[in-house]
């Protein structure tokens, strides 16, 4: 149980910096239980809280986790340089909020991102000893055999990667397509497995990470949802 300042609470939402939350509580666009609030010292609980500003219901979330469906030609960096970075798909209130990718997706690369504030659980998610799945599906330039099924089962072994990495899992899903679980993140990993074993990845799209898959979620390219409590264990 945590009590905050009203201003306060409105920069923990990612509404602005602590000056803009104080000036619009006393300009009285601030209202809770249908109250206006005027008195940006005024403290609440914030547990359960829910604010009106602009006539918008704002529900306290202490951090928030995100799913999106990214598009080709995003870019997941902090500092995009050639392509439109991965927040311009999101509300701006997140931002404010120091929202970040966990883990990254290259810029031609669709599917499942996770995004989130709070640092000790992208930690968590991303760290290589945790281990968790994350499966892909990948079009290929030629066609899939079984010779390459059983290379990326075996191991590839990459240029400055001191391990031979392997696929936890890996089916032929269509000529030119597979089915492919990683629990590393090395950079461009997919792809250079692939190129290692003697094909090269035409298309990539990120289907899935630990039980929570884009299917599930029912995102569009481009949609983006929050994920509650239960959704989170899926990833463990
Ligand atoms: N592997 C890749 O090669 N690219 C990605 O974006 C993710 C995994």
């Amino acid at each position: 149980m945590a009590k905050l300042s009203l201003d306060r609470i409105l920069q923990s939402q990612g509404v602005g910096t602590r000056k803009w939350c104080r000036q619009l509580i006393d300009d009285g666009e601030v209202s809770i239980d249908r109250v206006v609030i005027t008195d940006h010292r005024a403290s609440f609980e914030t547990e359960g809280l829910s604010f009106t500003l602009f006539e918008e219901i704002w529900l306290y979330r202490e951090h928030v986790y995100i799913a999106l469906n990214k598009p080709v030609d995003i870019e997941c960096s902090r500092k995009p340089s050639h392509r439109p970075g991965v927040m311009t798909l999101l509300p701006e209130e997140f931002g404010w909020r120091d929202v970040q990718a966990i883990g990254r997706l290259d810029h031609d690369t669709t599917g499942l991102l996770l995004l989130t504030d709070d640092g000790a659980f992208n930690h968590a998610i991303s760290s290589p000893k945790r281990h968790v799945p994350k499966l892909y599906l990948a079009t290929t330039a030629e066609p899939v055999t079984q010779a390459l099924i059983a290379d990326l089962m075996a191991g590839v072994k990459l240029h400055d990667e001191p391990e031979v990495l392997a696929a936890s899992f890996c089916r032929q899903v269509t000529e030119h397509q597979l089915e492919i679980i990683l629990e590393q993140g090395k950079y461009h990993q997919v792809k250079r497995m692939l190129a290692a074993a003697g094909n090269h990845c035409a298309a990539l799209q990120r289907v899935a990470i630990g039980e929570l898959s884009i299917a599930s979620l029912g995102l569009a390219e481009g949609e983006w949802c929050y994920l509650g409590a239960e959704q989170l264990t899926l990833l463990r």
